[in-house]
């Protein structure tokens, strides 16, 4: 297990490093670089080869500037992985690379550092955006949101089962103060939450719903698996780590739609053997180690999966 540059613990490393060079002078991409634990073993284990890395986050784009620096077979882009084609195109000049890496959800610095609004354990600015620069903050959104979609947001994305609740409470609160803080907001879903789950804070759900929904989390991922996918040579590899089932559903559905073909009722005439499949999955979900999950909590709830293009 790799401490990466002082914040972060890379997950499933090794494990999802293996599945994903394949070619030492080829091109890769890490789409969610953070602290670039993930991009350095990719380095290491290249010869000639490039890497391109992409984040939201302006502290982890420092954090990858610095490495552009060190490492010239390595580029940093602020943006969304689900735009990663057009600049594959314009750092590589070509359209096709050997494999792409996505390790979804936030790090470890993102959550600790208050300032940013992750945490309903410290107090902070209630912000949560990946990328403080764009699009509204959670303290701006949730000033404005309706009811119902307040609550359709912690329900699909956060699972919390009473959300209609919470969402009632939060807007009978702003009514007379506006809720600027997390500990305002995770106040208001403590006092909300009727039933809280052993071992696990009461607002966790409708955090986990908001952030989701504040950094288009799902719909980048949907866009991104299918960038990813279109951008492999014969042979490329993705590999996805993701940490709740929401994605990984999203992902596991992506695999199978792209290995084995759209389900056909039985009786039809065509069967997926005359469809024109271009991906095969490579090996089962892979889940981390013991070791791992007792050195990383945040290990525990990781999935890996891989996709490989075998036509054109
Ligand atoms: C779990 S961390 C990645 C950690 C990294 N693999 C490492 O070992 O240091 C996820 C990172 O991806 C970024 N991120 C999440 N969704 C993204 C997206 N759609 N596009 C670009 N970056 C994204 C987050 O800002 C965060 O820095």
């Amino acid at each position: 297990m790799t401490k990466t540059m002082a914040e972060h613990i890379s997950v499933m490393l090794n494990e999802s490093v293996d599945m994903l060079v394949t070619d030492t002078n080829g091109l890769y991409v890490d789409g969610t670089f953070g602290r670039g634990g993930h991009t350095r073993l990719v380095l290491d284990r290249l010869d000639q080869g490039r890497l391109l890395g992409f984040d939201k986050d302006p502290v982890a784009i420092g954090y990858g500037e610095s490495l552009e620096q060190e490492d010239s077979r390595f580029s940093i882009v602020q943006d969304s992985f689900a735009n990663m084609a057009e600049h594959i195109n314009a750092v590589f000049g070509v359209d096709r690379v050997d494999g792409v890496m996505m390790d979804l959800g936030v790090s470890s610095p993102q959550i600790d550092d208050a300032e940013r609004g992750f945490s309903f354990m410290n107090d902070g600015p209630l912000d949560m955006r990946m990328n403080p620069d764009k699009g509204l903050s959670a303290a701006q959104w949730i000033a404005t949101v309706g009811e119902k979609d307040l609550a359709d947001v912690m329900y699909q994305y956060g699972e919390e089962r009473f959300s209609r609740r919470i969402a009632k409470a939060i807007c009978e609160y702003r009514s007379h103060t506006p809720i600027l803080t997390t500990l305002q907001l995770s106040k208001i879903v403590a006092e909300a939450n009727p039933a809280w789950e052993k071992g696990k804070n009461p607002a966790t759900r409708a955090f986990q719903g908001i952030r989701i929904h504040i950094n288009n989390e799902l719909g980048d991922l949907e866009v991104g698996l299918d960038a990813a996918a279109e951008a492999l040579k014969v042979g490329g590899r993705l590999a996805v780590i993701s940490f709740h089932s929401l994605e990984d559903r999203i992902v596991k559905r992506f695999m199978k739609l792209k290995a084995k073909g759209p389900e056909l009722p039985r009786h039809l005439p065509i069967q997926n053997a005359h469809l024109d499949i271009k991906f095969k999955t490579v090996g089962k979900a892979i889940k981390p180690s013991q070791s791992e999950v007792s050195e990383n909590v945040r290990s525990r709830s990781a999935v890996l999966r891989v996709l490989e293009r075998v036509s054109d």
